[in-house]
């Protein structure tokens, strides 16, 4: 039987035939697959992949990110208490050769010190487990840079001692922060 136009079957079999060539067009101008290691990648493989590497990759940073934070505060603290240790002294030294300050200063100042050197070993324990090369930052000069006492009559040893006290304070809230961020991070303890 010959197939003529005007039959319905006709057309569907030429419709069947114009599809078919469409879809072989795409097919030939659309890669399905990028071949990467002699292994054929689809689309979707291939996104997958990529994004799967590259989130690993971001978790495995943000992981080195958070563990050099908590060393680079050990180390901070480690460096402020070391930056201290003889300015103390001396202070403690000075206030007691200074006339009219009250005990009661003179021996809060003798139990800091007494304290700070208490911290100083517990840090340097922490320095020493936790860290491989804990010295490294042990003559930081951002941190030479401590008042000094200054000589002198009674008012600018006064001035001197305020200084040198009001430092101690911004110095050892620093201190604080750290060692209860650590304390966190360490014991795993939620929010504090
Ligand atoms: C993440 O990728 C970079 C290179 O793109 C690489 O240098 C780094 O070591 C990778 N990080 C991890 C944790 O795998």
């Amino acid at each position: 039987m010959q197939l003529s136009l005007t039959q319905p079957s006709s057309w569907i079999l030429l419709l069947l035939l114009v599809m078919n060539l469409f879809l072989w067009k795409n097919v030939a101008s659309v890669p399905m697959c990028a071949m990467r290691n002699a292994r054929c990648f689809t689309f979707f493989e291939d996104t997958f992949e990529l994004a799967g590497s590259l989130s690993h990759n971001i978790s495995g940073e943000v992981s080195e990110l958070f563990t050099e934070f908590y060393e680079a505060l050990l180390k901070s603290g480690h460096m402020i208490l070391n930056a201290w240790e003889s300015p103390l002294e001396n202070l403690v030294r000075e206030l007691s050769a200074t006339e009219n300050v009250p005990d009661t200063i003179i021996s809060k100042a003798t139990n800091i010190k007494t304290k700070i050197n208490a911290v100083q070993k517990g840090v340097n324990s922490l320095m020493s487990s936790m860290l491989q090369n804990g010295d490294e930052e042990k003559n930081n000069p951002a941190w030479s840079r401590l008042p000094l006492l200054q000589p002198g009559n009674e008012d600018a040893r006064i001035r001197s001692f305020y200084g040198m006290i009001s430092c101690l304070d911004n110095d050892f809230k620093k201190v604080d922060i750290y060692l209860n961020v650590l304390k966190c991070y360490m014991l795993k303890i939620d929010n504090c």
